[in-house]
Parts: structure tokens; sequence; C-alpha cells
């Protein structure tokens, strides 16, 4: 036992590998871990890599021929510096080896299904279905970790600004968050069903009514929806309730948990996060959730064309980006760009490569005039060698297809760039109206409108309401959702005016969310609150791509798990149990 490691010390163990240096040369050492590799060296002598979670050490073993890769060993032997020139900089752990061992075969293990060097692509379904062996990758060990500190960060900024950590059920009630449910049937109950939760956003409120003042969870969410490098059924958020609270106060608390995060991942902590409205964002970025480590913003035309001879730009909305250095794209790149944008829903794209002395080169540049070349080069402010890109439309169109352009044409790797967040305010209510008519809530239904544009959603004409506040508000990170929250309505009478603009009924809102309604008639104080996935900010601050990298046991993009096999059918008395009766599967 030595006080310098005491958290390595067990029943087996003094050390953990990875934490053996130079300082331990002479102690008697006993390290438990995974045979990683084994060279042979001469007849008799053998070097064996053993690996626990912290790395590697070289251990000096005679008669090894017995030990196979990933078998489980007790070594015990001492430490000792290694010969000179045969030191291996590029391990931590390489100064040094541990010589004399004598060694105990803790348990034998059949040939790994992949090789466990960080090297070797394997494919998802083989590392999902062995995600055991997968798991004592350098890279997932270093994931996790990651998550358990971000996690703890959580929990501590949380704790420190005085909220209190509650759970909230797991059977429940479906939850308005516009996914479709994972539901349980009940057994007391034949032919009835729990949901399971797409959030807590309800209990949360109900925690408001009963005075908890201030609520977090780390909380498991379930959605039924297609999954996507960003999606998993289940996933985790920091989810945030307070009372007495403005904007601007969730606002901060939240700040303050991914501060705390990022920092104990990084070591550094984040600037404080600016803040956009969303009306901004899709103006300069062409999205709500704007990756601001890169420029292109889009850049306002309509005016420059706003007598343009050319027809395919006599549209409500001319916008452009320029792609710094673009003019090098070749001619087949920029036909597959415009197919691309076509795709999206364009009705075309011009490309423009602006050459020497400003002049454009683009086969569409006969059909404008000398001031409208002008005013181009003047607002894009483009330089010799870039490529500007234009699209007139409508101009929630022209957000969409420039915003997608710009992040395919711009967007850095997750590992470069740093870490940019952003705060995203003035969503709008409602983000469009559904084929009946009636609007949609860009939020959920119980989100407040801005004060300031009460008076619109009274006049019912639907560009008004479409034009309509919110006080919800997103946290975006280097362009990925990363949370989203908003003030409630905690006033029946504007809670019944949404409902009835939604087209909700008195009696829909009753069965759907009675129980809160009627909460609200007891007293309820105003509230707001957030929630961000934790799974989508570990991914971001762990360099992945996706957050099944940053998940210890996650789904497939089909929904599976190829290690225990879920979903999978249950028998008939189970069946009968539950009062259900499956259906033949519908033929193609
Ligand atoms: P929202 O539905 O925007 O808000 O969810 C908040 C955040 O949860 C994460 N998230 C997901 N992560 C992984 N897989 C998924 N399928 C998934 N779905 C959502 C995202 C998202 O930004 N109750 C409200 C919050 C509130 O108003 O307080 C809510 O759940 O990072
Ligand atoms: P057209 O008049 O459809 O032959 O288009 C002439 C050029 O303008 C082509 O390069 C189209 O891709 C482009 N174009 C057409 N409509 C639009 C539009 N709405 N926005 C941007 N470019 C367009």
């Amino acid at each position: 036992m030595t006080d310098k490691h005491p958290a390595a010390a067990t029943a087996l163990r003094t050390d953990y590998c990875g934490e053996l240096g130079l300082e331990d040369a002479g102690r008697t050492v006993s390290v438990c871990g995974w045979v990683h590799s084994r060279r042979e060296h001469g007849s008799e002598l053998a070097f064996v890599d053993l690996r626990d979670r912290t790395g590697l050490v070289q251990c000096v073993v005679s008669n090894a021929h017995d030990l196979r890769s990933e078998y489980v060993l007790r070594i015990t032997g001492t430490v000792r510096a290694r010969l000179e020139g045969t030191e291996n900089p590029k391990l931590a752990t390489g100064a040094i080896e541990v010589g004399d061992c004598e060694v105990e075969i803790l348990a034998a293990a059949e040939p790994p299904p992949f090789p466990i060097d960080g090297r070797t692509s394997v494919d998802e379904t083989t590392r999902l279905r062995h995600r055991y062996v997968d798991l004592r990758n350098e890279r997932m060990q270093h994931n996790l970790r990651v998550r358990a500190r971000v996690n703890s960060a959580i929990r501590g900024a949380m704790e420190a600004q005085g909220f209190l950590e509650i759970e909230t059920p797991m059977l429940i009630a479906s939850t308005p968050e516009g996914a479709r449910d994972f539901v349980v049937p009940s057994r007391l109950s034949p032919g009835e069903f729990y949901a399971l939760p797409q959030s807590p956003q309800l209990f949360k409120q109900l925690c408001m009514v009963g005075g908890i003042d201030r609520y977090f969870q780390i909380a498991r969410c379930l959605r039924d929806e297609d999954l996507r490098a960003d999606r998993q059924f289940e996933f985790m958020q920091l989810d945030a309730e307070a009372s007495f609270v403005s904007q601007d106060d969730i606002l901060h608390f939240i700040s303050e948990a991914v501060a705390a995060a990022a920092e104990a991942v990084t070591g550094a902590r984040p600037a404080e996060i600016p803040r956009i409205t969303w009306l901004e964002a899709m103006e300069r970025y062409g999205s709500d959730k704007p990756d601001i480590r890169f420029g292109m913003e889009l850049v306002e035309l309509t005016e420059v064309f706003a007598g343009t001879e050319f027809n395919a730009f006599k549209a409500p909305c001319v916008k452009a980006i320029c792609l710094p250095g673009g003019a090098e794209l070749t001619r087949n790149k920029l036909d597959a760009l415009t197919d691309t944008a076509k795709r999206w829903g364009a009705k075309g794209l011009v490309w423009m490569k602006v050459e020497a002395n400003g002049a454009l080169a683009s086969p569409v540049a006969k059909f404008l005039s000398a001031d409208e070349q002008a005013g181009i080069l003047a607002a894009t402010a483009a330089d010799e060698g870039d490529l500007i890109l234009i699209v007139a439309d409508e101009r929630r169109t022209v957000w969409r297809i420039l915003g997608l352009l710009r992040n395919e044409l711009g967007r850095p790797p997750v590992t470069e760039g740093g870490l940019s967040f952003l705060w995203v305010v003035d969503f709008p209510l409602f983000e469009a109206l559904g084929d009946d008519g009636k609007p949609i809530p860009a939020h959920h239904p119980f989100t407040m409108p801005h004060a300031d544009d009460v008076a619109l959603l009274e006049s019912g004409n639907p560009d008004d309401l479409l034009a309509c506040r919110s006080q919800a508000y997103d946290l975006t990170l280097n362009g990925w959702e990363l949370g989203s929250g908003s003030v409630r309505i905690h006033r029946p009478d504007i809670q019944r005016q949404i409902f009835s603009l939604l087209g909700i009924s008195d009696e829909e809102a009753e069965r759907k969310f009675g129980f809160l309604l009627t909460a609200f008639r007891f007293g309820a104080p105003p509230h707001a609150g957030f929630a961000f996935g934790i799974d989508r900010l570990v991914a971001i601050l762990a360099g992945e791509e996706n957050i099944r990298e940053v998940i210890a046991f996650p789904k497939t993009q089909s929904g599976a798990d190829p290690l225990t096999n879920a979903p999978t059918p249950i028998d008939a008395a189970h069946l009968d149990e539950l009062g259900l009766r499956v259906l033949p599967k519908a033929k193609d």
C-alpha cells in the first residue's frame, strides 16, 4: 500500500497499470488487468503489456506461453527503469517495466471478436454485440470518463445554485413533446397503457406548484422517433425549472451548468455565452441553431435586385453567401451543389466566381446590370478567388437553403474550432400553420407569448400569428441544438386562449393535461425552465460526431440492441396476462 495511489489499492492490487512511473522503481507491486499484447523475447522471456482502465504497463514474464490476448491476470513484480534506449516515450509508463514477475491467471479468455487497438475499423453491429469488449478501447474509456465528469459538474453547479434534485416517475400518461410515446401495457388494467416520459415537463411544472422553487434532474427521456447521429430512443437531459424567475435568470442558471461541464472536461471556463434573437439567427445564418465557429454569413441582396430584369431574382427575398477561396470549385462540383440545393427545395442556385478587378464569372452574369454586379460585390465584400452563391425565393426558403449550403461548405469537423455556445432567444410562438389552418406550437403549448406580441395573438390573422414571438429560447453548441426552454403560462386565461388557437378543445385539454390545469387553479407561481441533452454535450466535448460513442449501451440506427437482442417477442402467456394480441405482420 502506498500513499501515492490510494484509490488503486484493493485486495488484489497495489497500483493501477497506467500510473506507475520512475518514482516507483524498486517497489514490489501487484497490477491486475487484461493482456493487451505479448511479444516473445528469446525462448524464455516475453514482454506482456497489461491493460487496465488507466493504461498499459510492460511486464517481463517468463513462461508466458499460456497467456493469450485478453486473459485476465494479476502480476506481482518489481518496478524498474527500462534499459537505456528501450524506453517508449509514446507510453505514459514507457520509462519503466515490471520485472521478476509472478503471474496469476484470474480468467482465461476466448480470442476477442476484434482487436482492441483503437485503429481497426469494426462495423457498428459487431461493436455493439460485444460492447463489453468495445468498452475496453481507450476511446470508449475516455468518453465515459468525460461523461461522468460532465454529470458530476452539472450536478455540482445546479446544487450550488440552490436547485433540489427530484426524481419524477417513468410510468406516466403522455407528455406533449411532439414525438411518439413508448408505451407500457398495464397488467392490472388490461387494455390500458402507461407512456414512458418524453421529458419530465409536466411533473416539473407540478413541482413548481408544489413550492419546490428550484428543481433539477439528470433525467432519462424516451422518444420513439427516427434515430440519427444526434438522436437515440433513450437519452439524458439536464432538466430544470424555477419559480419567480425571468428568462434571464434561467439563461444564467443554465449557462453556469454548461460552463462547469465544459471546464471540467477542457480545464478552461468558456467565455460568457452570446445571445441573438431567432430572427437574427435566421437572417444571418439561415438556421435556428447556427454554428458560429465560422463566418460565411448570409448577405441581404433583396434591395440590390428590387428592379431586376433577371426573372430568377424577381422574388420576395434574395440572399447570398460567400465561400472564401471557393472560385477553385470545379464545374462538376458546382453542378452537384446546384442539384443538392434543388433537392432541398430551391428553384435554382446562382454561382459566381470573383475574378481579377471584381469581374464576376457566372453563367447568368450577362443577365445582370453593372449596378447589380457592383451591388453584389459591395454587399458580400467578396475578393478575387471567392465564390458567391445566390438564392431567390420566399424568405423562409432562402434562409433554409443558404443555411444548409453554409454548413455544407463551411462547417469544421467536431474536433476543430473550439466550443461556440450561443443562446437563441425570442423564438416564434408557432412554427407554421398545419393543414387544418391551426398554428403548430414551436416549443410546447405551455409556452408564454412575448409580452410585446399579445396583440398579435388577438388579431387571429395567420401572418400575425406566425410573427408572434414567445418567451422560448434555445442553447446551441457548434451548430447542434443543445437544449430548449421557456417561460411557462401560469395563468388559466392565457392558457385557454392558446389552446383555443391551437384547436385544442376544452375536453381534449382536460383529457390530456387536466391534472396540470387543475393544479394551476390551486396557486401556480410564475415559472420557467429549460432542458439540455447531456449526450449531445458530452459528444461534442469528447470530439465525437455520434452520440452513440458516448453512451455505454446505445441502440443501433435501426433501434436494435445487438447485445441483448432487444426488442424481442414475448410469450403467449405474458401477452394473455396483459390482455394483448399481436397482429400478424402486414405484408409489404
Ligand atoms: P426538447 O424537446 O427541446 O425540450 O429537448 C431538450 C433537449 O433534449 C435533447 N434531445 C435528445 N437527445 C438525444 N436523443 C433524442 N431523441 C433527443 N430529443 C431531445 C436535445 C434537446 O435540445 N421539456 C422541454 C424542455 C423545457 O421546456 O424545459 C424539452 O424536453 O439536446
Ligand atoms: P432559369 O431561368 O430557371 O433557367 O435559371 C437560370 C439560372 O438561375 C440557373 O442557373 C438557375 O439555377 C438559377 N435560378 C433559377 N431560379 C433561381 C432562384 N430562385 N434562386 C437562385 N437561382 C435561381
